[in-house]
């Protein structure tokens, strides 16, 4: 489709990657309602789209984004923002089934730094920063930034970082595990799309999967988490492609997944 505020294809040589490029270049990417209605719309797309095997979010090379946008929510007030659950729409990322990869260049401040972290895997340019911000207009992070902030590099650094508004480097993104890997800044999404399309080539039903029982590691306890793994690890054998992979192995080819 045609959009306002990003722009969506599909990218990798077999065009099993779904590109969501955000594209408000003169207010830094800032995350208004149209532009993440619009992010929310693309997603839906590649979720529907069965040869999208894999998606990955990015901005431009000077920001990620911004953060919310702040010109939109200065006049706001408590009682509208509270009745209309104000930005709650945004964690449908959260809920996409195939895995997200952000690939950061620049800002990711506020509700920027939120969005990437709501993806599956980071991926950070060299000049990019992440910061939570919002102590200095005087809010809270109201997306994340206090709690998935806090698991990804713990308490220390969360706080130090919510509580004096100071970025992070890339470099010490990486050293503190916030992001997996750093690129130059003209290589990141080149990256992402790779390491997306490899992602891609393997059975939908088992990325999945994988994908699920990881992001249970942050909600269930040992016990059950391990339970939940060790069920969906038996239900891959109700897949033809868990057939398929350990027969391709067994007769030294490659697989075919059909997600069956
Ligand atoms: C609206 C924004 C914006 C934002 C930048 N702009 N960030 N507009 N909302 N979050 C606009 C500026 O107003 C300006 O527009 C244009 O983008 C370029 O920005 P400059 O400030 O001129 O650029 P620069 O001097 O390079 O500084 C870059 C910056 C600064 C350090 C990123 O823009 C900045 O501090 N932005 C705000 C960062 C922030 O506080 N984010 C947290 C937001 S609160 P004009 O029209 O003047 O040229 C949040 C809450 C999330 O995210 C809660 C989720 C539930």
């Amino acid at each position: 489709g045609t959009y306002e505020f990003i722009k969506a294809e599909k990218r990798g040589e077999k065009g099993n990657v779904g590109l969501i490029q955000l594209n408000r270049p003169k207010a830094l990417n800032a995350l208004n309602d149209g532009l993440m209605k619009e992010v929310g719309e693309a997603l839906t797309q590649f979720e529907k789209d069965d040869s999208v095997g894999c998606i990955v979010l990015t901005g431009s090379e000077r920001a990620f984004a911004a953060g919310a946008d702040i010109k939109q929510m200065q006049s706001q007030e408590f009682a509208g923002v509270w009745r209309g659950n104000f930005l709650s729409h945004w964690d449908q990322l959260t809920r996409a089934n195939k895995p997200i990869i952000a690939a950061v260049n620049g800002f990711a401040l506020g509700g920027g730094c939120e969005v990437a972290m709501m993806c599956d895997i980071i991926y950070a340019g060299e000049n990019a920063q992440f910061g939570q911000p919002e102590i200095t207009l005087g809010t809270i992070p109201g997306a994340g930034g206090t709690q998935r902030l806090t698991k990804a590099i713990g308490k220390s650094k969360a706080m130090e970082m919510v509580l004096t508004a100071n970025r992070m480097s890339a470099q010490e993104a990486e050293k503190a595990g916030l992001v997996s890997k750093v690129f130059p800044v003209d290589k990141v999404v080149d990256e992402a799309i790779k390491t997306a399309e490899k992602i891609s080539s393997f059975s939908k039903i088992t990325v999945g999967m994988c994908k699920e029982s990881v992001n249970a590691a942050y909600e269930l306890s040992l016990k059950e988490g391990l339970h939940f793994e060790k069920r969906l690890f038996h239900a891959t054998f109700a897949t033809n492609d868990r057939k398929e992979g350990m027969t391709a192995f067994s007769e030294k080819r490659a697989p075919n997944f059909t997600d069956s």
